[in-house]
């Protein structure tokens, strides 16, 4: 039995979607029925990190788990593994960081990430870490302000970043869920090539087929931006991560996907290109968001 945590997510729904739909796989969600109408082929469970009961009952049976956590104040990798292993779950497959790499990264979350990795290694467990740089999907975020006014804004536009399509992370995951051979290693994940802000909001133009402007946020600008939807040390974390993009560490381009998965990581034109809709209709409008 294969459980995915984190399955309503970015990129969980997308582990679902590349598993064999039938009896191995279980859902875990705080809110089954919303998970039940997002895969109604799969079981769903209610499961919640911070109700330890209900992350027992999910795990019971299963032998692989995919794990996304979201919460940096929290202990729920903790939960989750001491429950796994009281379950007898052999493998868990984890959802970190490519910032985990970098020597230079203090940040709250990437602290967070490196010291989840730390107890999954002890654990015990068989363990595969999954390091994803940042997802192609961010851009999501800039959906609103290309339908209202044409505009991208964000900060340092001319910095590269090897982002990656969260399908491609969720590939590696369904290999590392499913098959031999992953038990012990740690993937670094990105996409075929590093792109600026401005690149890519290029892109979207050209993909519109309207002209787009780019506007590069000040520091203070972006952090009034994140205060609307983050605490205020999630928002110094992206902050600082942010910077360390400016200074050139997020463009290092990385082979992983083709040679796991035997196909080549998607580019951004491609991820755009599916997803294209979200850039000309609100979310209630396509109800797929
Ligand atoms: N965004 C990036 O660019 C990026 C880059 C590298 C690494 N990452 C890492 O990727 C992870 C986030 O992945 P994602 O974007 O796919 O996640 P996401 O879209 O934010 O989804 C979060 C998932 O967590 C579940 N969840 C939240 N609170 C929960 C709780 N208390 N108990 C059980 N489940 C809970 C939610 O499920 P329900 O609501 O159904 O319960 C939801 O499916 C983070 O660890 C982040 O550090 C992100």
């Amino acid at each position: 039995m294969i459980l995915v945590t984190g399955a309503t997510g970015t990129v969980g729904r997308e582990v679902v979607r590349g598993l064999p739909a039938g009896p191995c796989v279980r859902v875990m969600s705080r809110d089954p029925a919303k998970a039940e109408g997002m895969f109604p082929r799969v079981r769903t469970v209610a499961g919640d990190y911070t109700d330890p009961p209900s992350l027992a009952r999910a795990l019971r049976g299963v032998h692989v788990a995919f794990l996304v956590t979201t919460r940096p104040d929290r202990d729920d990798d903790a939960r989750f593994v001491s429950a796994a292993r009281t379950a007898g779950v052999r493998r868990v497959v984890k959802l970190s960081a490519a910032a985990v790499l970098d020597d230079r990264a203090d940040d709250l979350i990437t602290g967070w990430q490196r010291a989840n990795e730390e107890l999954l290694r002890a654990c015990g467990l068989q363990w595969t870490l999954l390091r994803p740089r940042a997802f192609m999907s961010n851009s999501l975020s800039w959906a609103a302000g290309i339908r209202s006014g044409r505009t991208v804004r964000a900060l340092y536009g001319t910095s590269p970043n090897a982002c990656v399509d969260p399908r491609d992370v969720a590939q590696v995951a369904v290999r590392a869920l499913t098959e031999e051979g992953h038990a012990g290693r740690a993937y670094t994940l990105t996409g075929p090539q590093a792109l600026t802000a401005v690149a890519q909001t290029r892109e979207l133009g050209r993909l519109l087929d309207i002209p787009l402007r780019f506007e590069e946020l000040t520091t203070d600008e972006a952090r009034a931006t994140l205060s609307g939807r983050c605490p205020p040390p999630v928002v110094e974390a992206l902050l600082a991560s942010a910077e360390r993009q400016r200074e050139g560490a997020k463009a290092q381009v990385e082979d992983t996907v083709r040679v796991v998965t035997g196909r080549p990581a998607r580019s951004f034109r491609q991820w755009a290109q599916d997803h294209i809709e979200a850039f000309t209709s609100a979310p209630d409008e396509t109800g797929t968001r």
